[in-house]
């Protein structure tokens, strides 16, 4: 028998050869996908003060809550390189420059490096946070790194992936939508953009955990099991302010998610359910025993966790950020 880290080697080299010829369908050209600067105002030109109170003036009518999750949500962006030093530690992933896996995970920052940008430069201008306590919880971040539960393996890592991509999906989604019933129309098609690469990425995520049901079901089952085990953490679940422990603010963060819908438990069902769904987890068969039992396991866990999730009572103790002025 194949020892297992011998044999996902082997799976990572053959889907290799996918990424190069798939990379176009889930990345979009750079020379014209959107940039920063083309939701923000020109600091070139004479209108440019005036862009900005106008600016200010709609992001004055957004909630503390959703102010909050909006400098949660940066962070959390902001912290790619922690994401990509993580992407190319996983087993597997071969550093040929030219190869499929280093050229996925470059494309893949580069892209996903204009979502921190953005979102950094609009609360910038909003005038209503202190910029240093949120860069101070920035740095933080990234020294802190993360703890997600995957170790270096491949299958585990891009169903955490494949999960997250569409977690920071809803969220995004969600933002937009609360930002325009708010009046502030600029930050509703901001986060709209940045929800529909998230939608892309984990097109791709998918296609990968897809391929590798296609030659190593059984592994793969486990691996999700696992995962689904140990519960699928945020990338910011370290996430701490100036004078605080390490994760200390995070909970304060996704209470303040729960309680405005932006992000719930129900999501996270609700994506379990898509990721069962699409690589067709109930009819997958020839497994081996343990697999079997995973299968099992995860085709019963949305049922489970909605009973859990409806007992669950919205968080209502308010939290002072440092991030917020006044
Ligand atoms: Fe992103
Ligand atoms: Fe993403």
């Amino acid at each position: 028998m194949m020892f297992f880290e011998e044999k996902r080697r082997e799976v990572m080299v053959h889907i290799e050869k996918y990424m190069l010829e798939k990379m176009h369908e889930f990345l979009k050209p750079i020379d014209t996908i959107w940039q920063p600067s083309d939701f923000l105002p020109d600091s070139s030109r004479d209108t440019f003060f005036n862009e900005i109170k106008e600016l200010q003036e709609s992001a004055g009518g957004l909630s503390y809550d959703l102010i909050a999750v909006l400098i949660g949500d940066t962070i959390t962006e902001e912290a790619l390189p922690t994401y990509e030093s993580w992407l190319t530690m996983v087993d597997g992933v071969s550093k040929d420059e030219e190869g499929g896996w280093m050229k996925w995970t470059r494309y893949w920052t580069a892209e996903e490096n204009r979502h921190g940008d953005l979102l950094n430069k609009y609360l910038y201008l909003s005038g209503r946070v202190n910029m240093r306590m949120m860069e101070i919880s920035t740095q933080y971040l990234i020294a802190d790194g993360f703890d997600i539960g995957t170790g270096t393996d491949p299958y585990r890592n891009f169903i955490y992936t494949s999960f997250q991509e569409l977690a920071t999906n809803v969220s995004h989604r969600r933002v937009a939508s609360q930002a325009k019933k708010h009046g502030d129309t600029l930050l509703s098609k901001m986060c709209g953009v940045i929800a529909s690469d998230e939608a892309r990425h984990a097109k791709a995520y998918k296609y990968f955990i897809e391929k590798i049901f296609e030659v190593d079901a059984s592994e793969a089952m486990i691996a999700f099991e696992d995962m689904m085990r140990k519960k699928i953490v945020m990338p910011a679940h370290f996430l701490r302010e100036v004078g605080l422990k390490i994760g200390q603010t995070f909970g304060h963060f996704t209470d303040a998610a729960q309680r405005l819908g932006i992000y719930t438990a129900v999501d996270y069902v609700d994506i379990l359910k898509e990721l069962l769904e699409d690589w067709h987890i109930e009819s997958i068969t020839g497994l081996n025993e343990q697999a079997e039992k995973s299968r099992d396991y995860l085709v019963k866990l949305p049922d489970r966790l909605m009973r859990v999730a409806d007992r669950m009572k919205n968080p209502m103790l308010e939290y002072k950020f440092s991030w917020i002025n006044g």
